[in-house]
């Protein structure tokens, strides 16, 4: 693995200079509008990264994790919609670039990991809900609880239900049935395997983005109520008429350029199902912030060590 430069300093004294309007249609929300009423008392609680990477240092003219020396390292793209409408965008996204960063702890060794966006759905109300909500906050939601299950014994059900028992939500993440259809939960203290992260943290900027992707994939922030997004079929998006606010996020997987063209763009795995766009993702021309990519929040979060050894251990890899 590559070291990471970074250090991720939480409560560090820095708050976002802009707020983007929340929109009331969208599944996106910045950390800030999220936490808008947390945080107008104390404006310093925006976790926050510090690179150690300096903008003269160059950087690979292409880095995507969907063929990295011709191995891809992303698990597959989801949809939100199914079974049951949902804004879990930010769910999806968080699970999503996180489950492609075991995926490359594991060096492709082991099956693809599919992270329950449903626990954050259950459990994670702080970070989101169905209406809505932040990468950023899921990854610390993540690694205040403990870490959350894989999707075999948790499903996606595309619903929020935070409130419905007096069971402690983390003891309610994971079920076992037997072939009677009989259904119990685990408590969390007999899991044998939660996925954890060890630090988490948020970049913006083509160079910090580039910089963070070089560790594995990030889940970013964007507008997506253009009628082009919304009907994309595939190529590079390169129109950068501005829209204002956040109503989405995504993972970004990496960047390249086009052999016909020299455009630089991103590759980005949504979370609409294969049929959309170019089987799931879409690529959109670097440097123009189209669709705000670019200029707000990207969260990270790293698998943690002891994880990755107790997998390996299990898998007997
Ligand atoms: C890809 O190949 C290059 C050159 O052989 C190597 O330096 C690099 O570590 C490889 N990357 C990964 C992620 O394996
Ligand atoms: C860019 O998108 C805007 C808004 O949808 C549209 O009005 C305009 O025609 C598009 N421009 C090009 C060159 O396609």
């Amino acid at each position: 693995m590559m070291s990471s430069p970074h250090f991720v300093l939480l409560a560090l004294l820095l708050a976002l200079s802009s707020v983007s309007p929340a929109s009331a249609h969208g599944c996106g929300l910045t950390y800030k509008d999220l936490h808008a009423a947390k945080l107008s008392s104390d404006q310093n609680q925006v976790p926050q990264t510090i690179y150690a990477a300096s903008p003269s240092s160059s950087l690979p003219t292409a880095w995507d994790w969907r063929n990295m020396n011709a191995t891809n390292f992303i698990t597959p793209p989801s949809y939100q919609m199914l079974p049951s409408q949902c804004g879990s965008c930010w769910a999806f996204a968080s699970t999503g670039a996180l489950a492609d960063r075991f995926k490359i702890a594991l060096n492709n060794q082991h099956p693809d990991i599919v992270l329950s966006v449903q626990s954050l759905l259950d459990c994670g109300s702080d970070a989101g809900s169905c209406n809505g909500g932040n990468a950023l906050a899921a990854y610390e939601y993540i690694h205040e609880d403990g870490g959350i299950t894989d999707s075999t014994c948790l499903p996606y059900k595309g619903v929020d239900n935070s409130n419905w028992a007096e069971v402690d939500c983390v003891d309610r993440m994971c079920q076992s049935c037997d072939r009677f259809g009989t259904c119990s939960y685990t408590p969390q203290t007999d899991l044998q395997t939660l996925y954890k992260i060890s630090e988490y943290g948020w970049v913006k900027g083509v160079y910090d983005m580039k910089a963070e992707i070089m560790n594995g994939p990030i889940a970013c922030l964007m507008y997506a109520h253009s009628e082009d997004f919304e009907s994309y079929t595939g190529g590079i998006i390169t129109n950068d008429t501005k829209y204002d606010g956040i109503t989405h996020v995504v993972v970004v997987t990496g960047w390249g350029v086009d052999s016909q063209t020299g455009m630089e763009y991103w590759r980005v795995k949504n979370s609409f199902g294969s049929e959309w766009g170019e089987m799931g993702f879409y690529r959109v021309e670097i440097g123009k912030d189209i669709y705000n990519m670019e200029s707000n929040e990207c969260a990270f979060a790293v698998p943690s060590e002891e994880i990755i050894e107790s997998i390996k251990k299990r898998s007997r890899l």
